[in-house]
């Protein structure tokens, strides 16, 4: 039989769809499940970005250009600016989701065997991005303890080697739900300048902050403009996540050019969600408003209620919409599939996402789970419910 290739057998499975069978078990056996697991918001889409698509007068399903559709990119320039990033549209280019720009960003900026380093616990799938672009990612840990903070400068320059080429970082994080604040974001613009690295930022969250606190974005901080890469995303700001659509972010005119040829190679961007995702643009202030009241008690309802948990120490989000939970037991990943294939209360259970695989350094993050808070506060409420009857009796 012809062999798979290296690279295939090292692609890393998503720590938070390998469960899905187990999940599969338990719908089988008529039990309800909590997904605490997925980042899939409840929250409905705008509905002038369904209508948009409804309403279209399309002839022909072609191809817009790679870098997307020119008045979808105006318009992209003129939310940044309204956020105080002031970009122009020959700054960006769309992209089929913010996986894609991530993709295009590791590729324009690292060669095989480069190094990238990322603030761990990180989202999952940059591990298989970073796979598929041979990329190696140099982990430097920040801790529950410190509720995911910025590592020490030092940290980060005891890494630095002459194979590394970015720091990449999740602001607001997932799965951390950590806001970086201004100050944390220029001791990383000095550090990147001074090593002469880039500087990517997933800003993908950036809407999603809580108790006032506002989010600063590195194409705000002055004099980080060859450095900066934005990686931006409707999936989540306009609960679109269907839409693959998002983009890439950099005034830097080398990493255009190298970004946009891998665009060029997979031709356009979706059609049909670039109108979406433009008339989503016109979404009033008022549907943020109302999103981030309705996930600010969520996470309020959330941590309140893990705090009450024997044992359980959780990190303070700030922003998107996760947290880390660090619970009692040895290996989340035995206590998940046990939750799903042998744990009920009344018929009930929950899926969890085990924090391992949001880590590169082995063996750590093993007694931690991630949690979504994507379910209204009465799923929650009683999700966490059964999170403490199933550590009261389970044993590892
Ligand atoms: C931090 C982060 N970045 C990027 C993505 C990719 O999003 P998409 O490809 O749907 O735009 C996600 C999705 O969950 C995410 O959480």
């Amino acid at each position: 039989m012809p062999a798979i290739s290296q690279k295939g057998q090292n692609m890393p499975s998503s720590p938070i769809r390998k469960l899905v069978p187990f999940a599969e078990k338990a719908y089988k056996a008529n039990k309800t499940v909590f997904h605490l697991n997925i980042g899939q918001p409840d929250i409905k889409s705008p509905q002038l970005a369904m209508d948009a698509v409804a309403n279209h007068n399309l002839e022909i399903l072609a191809y817009t250009r790679s870098e997307g559709s020119e008045p979808y990119r105006a318009k992209i320039a003129d939310y940044y600016k309204r956020n105080h990033i002031m970009v122009e549209a020959d700054n960006i280019i769309v992209t089929t989701g913010g996986s894609e720009a991530l993709l295009f960003a590791m590729g324009s900026v690292a060669d095989t065997g480069d190094e990238i380093i990322i603030p761990e616990p990180f989202y999952a799938n940059y591990n298989g991005f970073a796979t598929a672009s041979g990329v190696n990612i140099v982990p430097v840990i920040s801790k529950i303890e410190d509720n995911f903070a910025l590592p020490p400068i030092q940290e980060f320059e005891k890494l630095i080697t002459p194979k590394t080429k970015a720091i990449l970082i999740c602001n607001p994080g997932n799965p951390t739900g950590y806001l970086y604040s201004k100050e944390e974001i220029k001791i990383l613009a000095e550090i990147v300048k001074k090593h002469d690295l880039f500087l990517i930022a997933d800003e993908v969250y950036r809407e999603f902050t809580y108790d006032n606190l506002k989010h600063y974005s590195i194409l705000e901080e002055e004099g980080l403009d060859q450095n900066a890469i934005i990686i931006d995303s409707v999936s989540k700001r306009y609960s679109m996540c269907g839409a693959r659509i998002g983009c890439i972010v950099s005034k830097n005119k080398e990493v255009m050019s190298a970004a946009m040829k891998f665009a060029q190679a997979r031709l356009s961007p979706p059609t049909f969600a670039q109108i979406a995702s433009e008339a989503a643009l016109n979404t009033p202030q008022s549907y943020f408003d109302e999103v981030i009241v309705e996930y600010k008690e969520r996470r309020d309802t959330l941590i309140e209620k893990l705090e009450e948990i024997p044992g359980v120490q959780v990190g303070h989000p700030k922003g998107a919409f996760y947290c880390i939970a660090q619970l009692p037991i040895k290996n989340s990943d035995a206590f998940a599939q046990w939750l799903l294939e042998e744990f009920d209360v009344d018929g009930e259970t929950i899926m969890v996402a085990p924090a391992a695989g949001f880590y590169s350094s082995p063996g750590v993050g093993l007694n931690q789970i991630r949690i979504a808070y994507v379910l209204n506060k009465e799923s929650l409420i009683k999700a966490v419910n059964i999170l403490k009857k199933a550590l009261e009796v389970y044993k590892d």
